[in-house]
């Protein structure tokens, strides 16, 4: 256990690089990678040689680079998420759903894998106006909007909304003409891990009402949309899901209710964390069925967050200091519930955790983050090896709903996040990121 180097919260971002959003994007010639970034649309599943950032090698390299705490994005990765899901859903175009991770990297390697975006606030509209992506390449997905982020979105050529009720469907009057809906339907889903048709969306049996009504105020409505909730237990709601707004759609057109040529899956796409979910061909089958009994002349789209992104990232923290407390060890972490690891409040994730030390001895200990509140304990009754300060420690699967939800109460800033694989021979980026 002799105190090995490594940082500390004085020493944080020794040498950090912070690079220039266009810049990081642009590589040696800005334009004209811009331009080739947001104009491809086949997607390209060749496969790329760039280095394994979660190996303890580059994890190591990058703290002693960038410091601690660290949040490292593989592009890589994020190209591999994109095109197995696209395989498992052949024909459906996948928007990532920025929310989870909204990182310019993760956006820029989605748009070149000939991808699309799901928007859902102002700010993530003014992200992706910023890097100059296709505003028709991107939907806005919240169902309740001011008025004043309907017009941002508007003013930045993002046309396509979504509603789930009358009041917001009226919103869009004002805009007929230049804006077109997507109604949200609501599928209650008790067994996914977050249930988000509690809060949006409306009852089956109101949607042609909600139709009718875009049609009263002149506003186009392009189809439905659903979210069955995040973390899918099986692909049940799906189905039933796609089979219902099937029906939707067919009596809809038959009433004339509006082009209805659009069916948005949503997301909810599960990954592993400290439990394995099902491969990802296997939970689409059901929905690939269900998809192809659909009326014609669908374009069907989705909208993946954790999926894309989950695996493709891990929180690197390091021990500030550690007490023997009734016979455990507690390591106090410059990371913790309030940084990387809120999604085990908000989002209902365990992350698996290890060490970065070679030993093989294993004494019961607690992983607690830095803040002085006692809630902000990470894991307790694990076993790790002896740990010091200084000691790593990486928790895997943190890509989707971790930083992004990270505050920096006590002043603890939140974790640096590092992109890797963006382009060939990047070995680690800090982006920019305003917002
Ligand atoms: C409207 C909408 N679309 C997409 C997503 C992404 O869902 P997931 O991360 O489960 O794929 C969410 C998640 O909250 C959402 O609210």
């Amino acid at each position: 256990m002799g105190g090995r180097p490594g940082p500390s919260g004085a020493q944080r971002h020794p040498f950090r690089t912070e690079v220039n959003l266009q810049m990081a994007l642009a590589g040696k010639k800005p334009a004209a990678r811009r331009a080739r970034a947001v104009t491809k649309t086949v997607p390209a599943s060749r496969p790329r040689r760039g280095i394994d950032p979660f190996e303890r090698k580059h994890i190591e390299r990058l703290v002693g680079e960038f410091g601690s705490p660290l949040l490292i994005i593989d592009c890589d990765r994020v190209r591999r998420q994109y095109h197995q899901l696209q395989r498992a859903l052949p024909g459906v175009d996948l928007h990532y759903a920025l929310k989870p991770l909204p990182h310019p990297a993760v956006v820029s390697t989605i748009v070149g894998e000939g991808g699309f975006l799901d928007l859902a606030t102002t700010g993530e509209v003014e992200l992706v106006a910023r890097m100059g992506v296709d505003p028709e390449r991107c939907i806005h997905t919240h169902p309740i909007k001011r008025d004043i982020d309907i017009r941002a979105s508007l003013d930045r050529g993002v046309r396509v909304f979504v509603a789930d009720n009358p009041d917001e469907v009226r919103k869009f009057a004002a805009y007929a003409g230049r804006a077109e809906l997507l109604l949200r339907v609501s599928f209650r889903s008790p067994g996914a891990v977050c249930d988000l048709s509690r809060k949006f969306g409306c009852d089956p049996e109101d949607l042609l009402a909600l139709a009718r009504l875009a049609r009263e105020v002149g506003v186009e409505v392009r189809g439905l949309s659903f979210h069955v909730g995040s973390q899918a237990a099986d692909p049940g709601k799906h189905v039933e899901a796609i089979e219902s707004c099937g029906k939707l759609i067919a009596a809809a057109r038959r009433e004339g209710l509006g082009t209805f040529d659009t069916l948005d899956i949503g997301g909810g796409f599960p990954i592993d964390y400290a439990e394995r979910a099902p491969a990802i061909q296997h939970f689409c089958a059901p929905i690939r069925a269900a998809l192809a009994q659909l009326p014609k002349r669908i374009r069907v789209i989705a909208e993946p967050g954790r999926f894309i992104v989950g695996p493709c990232a891990i929180g690197v923290s390091a021990v500030m200091g550690r007490a023997r407390r009734e016979g455990h060890w507690w390591y106090y972490l410059d990371d913790g519930l309030y940084g990387s690891y809120s999604g085990q409040l908000f989002d209902h994730a365990r992350y698996p955790v290890e060490a970065l030390v070679d030993s093989t001895e294993r004494l019961p200990s607690v992983l607690a983050g830095p803040t002085c509140d006692s809630i902000d304990v990470i894991a307790e009754n694990l076993l790790l090896p002896p740990l010091d300060a200084g000691d790593l420690i990486v928790g895997r699967s943190m890509g989707a709903y971790t930083w992004a939800s990270a505050s920096e109460f006590n002043f603890f800033p939140r974790a640096t996040v590092v992109s890797v694989n963006l382009s060939p021979g990047d070995h680690g980026t800090v982006m920019a990121i305003d917002r």
